[in-house]
């Protein structure tokens, strides 16, 4: 696999998918040693610019890159040049011009990290890119389907909320569809519109639909800073009509897979006792993070160290 950037997962082949899973497994293994770190990629540097906030994925692929001997940079743009009115493109090239091997973006804005990627001789990892793509938590989401099924072939996928304006969902979608899994969603309608019909997916209208066909379910926060304010119901009627609470859970298979990728909104989106049930591998999807970040930099910078090296 010769690739310089991630930069989302339409079109990626379902060899590469599959090869990234798979190294994300071997990664993992990395993280049970009492000494969390190999060699495989000293004197590397990566940087990570983040334009949108972010808990898991920020630190994830920090952590993933320390565990790899990489060093690490990272840019908090509330407090860098860019408010005080630097461009990107500026931005960038006095990342540039220190020497990196690779940066790890998220911006507002569709395409931004393509314009990098392009721009510049370092790899870009897209790490969200407006209502665009987020490939790594879509990987991550894989691997942690995977750990419980082996193949996607066949499965069923509900992904349920604010499909419309969620990167990860996009993300899953593309990824899903490659592997041969079925993915069904539901939403309210501003946030399941008809475009979504231009993507390999199902669309049904009730929660209720799509629980009971699910092996694996989805769930998705609403993207307030996406949205206008006339789309938002009020929390409570989104949770009576799109929450995913006991009730709803007790009609699902039994052994469905309760997915987020977080920041979850307690009693929003997903009771309490859901997301903390023994249904939810959502920690689970946090903990392959790392590993899913550690496989994608090992893809992308580190081909000739060996992986078990130390
Ligand atoms: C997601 C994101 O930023 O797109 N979070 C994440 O990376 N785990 C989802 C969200 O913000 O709702």
């Amino acid at each position: 696999m010769e690739r310089k950037d991630l930069l989302g997962l339409r079109g990626m082949p379902r060899a590469e998918i599959e090869a990234l899973i798979s190294t994300a497994a071997r990664m993992r293994q990395v993280g049970e040693r009492r000494i969390k770190k190999v060699p495989t990629l000293r004197g590397r540097l990566v940087v990570s610019l983040f334009f949108e906030n972010s808990t898991r994925t920020r630190t994830s692929f920090e952590l993933a890159a320390k565990r790899l001997s990489a060093d690490t940079l990272s840019f908090n743009v509330s407090t860098s040049s860019t408010a005080k009115g630097e461009t990107l493109m500026d931005t960038a090239r006095n990342i540039h011009a220190m020497q990196p091997d690779c940066i790890v973006i998220r911006h507002a804005s569709a395409g931004a990290p393509a314009l990098l990627a392009r721009s510049f001789p370092f790899s870009v990892i897209n790490a969200g890119d407006g209502i665009n793509e987020h490939p790594s938590q879509a990987l991550l989401d894989m691997l942690t389907m995977s750990d419980h099924w082996g193949a996607l072939d066949g499965r069923t996928v509900a992904i349920v909320g604010d499909v419309q304006h969620s990167r990860v969902a996009r993300s899953n979608i593309f990824g899903l569809a490659t592997m041969g899994a079925r993915v069904v969603v539901a939403g309210p309608g501003t946030m399941c519109r008809r475009e979504l019909a231009a993507l390999p997916v199902t669309r049904r209208h009730t929660i209720d639909e799509v629980v009971g066909e699910a092996d694996a379910i989805m769930m998705l926060r609403i993207q307030r800073e996406r949205l206008g304010k006339a789309m938002l119901p009020s929390a409570r009627e989104y949770a009576a009509f799109y929450g995913l609470d006991l009730d709803r859970l007790q009609r699902a298979r039994p052994e469905v897979l309760v997915m987020h990728p977080g920041p979850i909104n307690r009693g929003v989106e997903i009771g309490a006792e859901v997301a903390d049930g023994g249904r939810s591998v959502i920690l689970d999807q946090v903990t392959n993070g790392i590993a899913v970040r550690m496989a994608l930099l090992y893809h992308l910078l580190g081909r000739e160290g060996a992986v078990d090296e130390g």
